[in-house]
């Protein structure tokens, strides 16, 4: 596989595009709108200027880096040439099936479809194709160019031979894969939303602050950040939509999202992209202020 086409520049598909890139492969990366694609480069530029900061990469990796992605915003020529396509449009599943039906049609019969949705059945994208034994997931975690793991999710139909070469590829980027089967939260958001979750119930129940919820799991359990920080990171209305995922695709209620996560994507408050979650964010700023309600 040396052709590799990413369908999406947001902020997963331009740190996927970095990466394969970086790793010396050819990337074309489709965006429906100029725009993303304009400032997936211009992130993608920035990233790799961090990297030369640190000493792990010269200006002549950079340069090279860039040449090898082309960016398009049409999805049939985008990937016309691919060995593989990577996934990484908006979180949608009417739009995700849309994609794959027309993938399946215009790219190389040979080719592997892969998407890094965090939450749609990888069995349900496939059934869309007319190759579901080359259908696959491949979950990055965010900011890609920064994060070992790649859950590796196989469909009901994927092949052993895909799965295998799917697994390798990431090993060449330097990545750890992990292989799980297609139920719904996959590994990573199984155990991660329900947490999420409690975290959340917690603060609800008035058992304790969010500031103190926070320093319990990142003091006692040594997370990097505490589950209320890591929601607002995420987005709170992202958050809730793989929980109601949880809820449907296992019907236990053990999944209910906590009716305070419910209000606040109901007001908009959406954590740190709508300047407001558990923490306030000033743009430029980089101190945690707790959100004026929780205080
Ligand atoms: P985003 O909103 O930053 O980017 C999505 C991009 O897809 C936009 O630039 C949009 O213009 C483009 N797009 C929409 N329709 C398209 C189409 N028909 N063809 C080509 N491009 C199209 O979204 P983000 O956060 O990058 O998420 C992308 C995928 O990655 C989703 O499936 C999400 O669940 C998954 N994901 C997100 C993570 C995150 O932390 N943001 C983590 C892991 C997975």
């Amino acid at each position: 596989m040396q052709n590799i086409t990413v369908i999406g520049g947001g902020t997963m598909g331009n740190g996927i595009a970095h990466v394969f890139a970086q790793n010396g492969f050819d990337v074309t990366l489709v965006d429906v709108a100029s725009s993303a694609l304009d400032k997936a480069l211009a992130t993608i530029a920035k990233n790799l200027d961090r990297q030369i900061a640190k000493g792990a990469l010269t200006e002549a990796d950079k340069t090279a880096t860039l040449n090898r992605i082309h960016p398009m915003t049409d999805l049939k020529e985008g990937v016309s040439g691919a060995d593989l396509v990577v996934e990484a449009a908006t979180e949608n599943v009417s739009l995700k099936l849309k994609i794959f039906s027309d993938m399946d049609e215009f790219a190389p019969a040979g080719a592997v479809l892969a998407t890094n949705t965090s939450s749609i059945s990888i069995t349900k994208i496939a059934a869309a194709t007319k190759r579901p034994s080359q259908v696959i997931g491949m979950h990055f975690m965010n900011p890609v160019p920064v994060m070992k793991l790649v859950e590796v999710i196989r469909g009901y139909a994927t092949s052993d031979e895909v799965t295998e070469a799917i697994m390798g590829l990431s090993r060449g980027l330097g990545k750890i894969p992990v292989e799980v089967n297609d139920y719904p939260g996959f590994v990573a958001n199984r155990i991660l939303m329900p947490m999420i979750n409690e975290a959340i119930y917690t603060l609800y129940e008035g058992v304790s602050g969010v500031e103190e919820i926070d320093t319990v799991m990142k003091l006692g359990m040594a997370h990097p950040m505490g589950p209320l920080q890591l929601a607002d990171f995420i987005g709170l209305d992202v958050c809730l939509a793989i929980l109601r995922v949880l809820q449907d695709g296992f019907g236990n209620p053990k999944y209910a999202p906590c009716p305070l996560l419910v209000n606040m994507v109901t007001a908009g408050k959406l954590g740190a992209k709508s300047g407001e979650g558990f923490y306030t964010y000033t743009p430029g700023s980089k101190d945690l202020v707790v959100a004026e309600r929780f205080r």
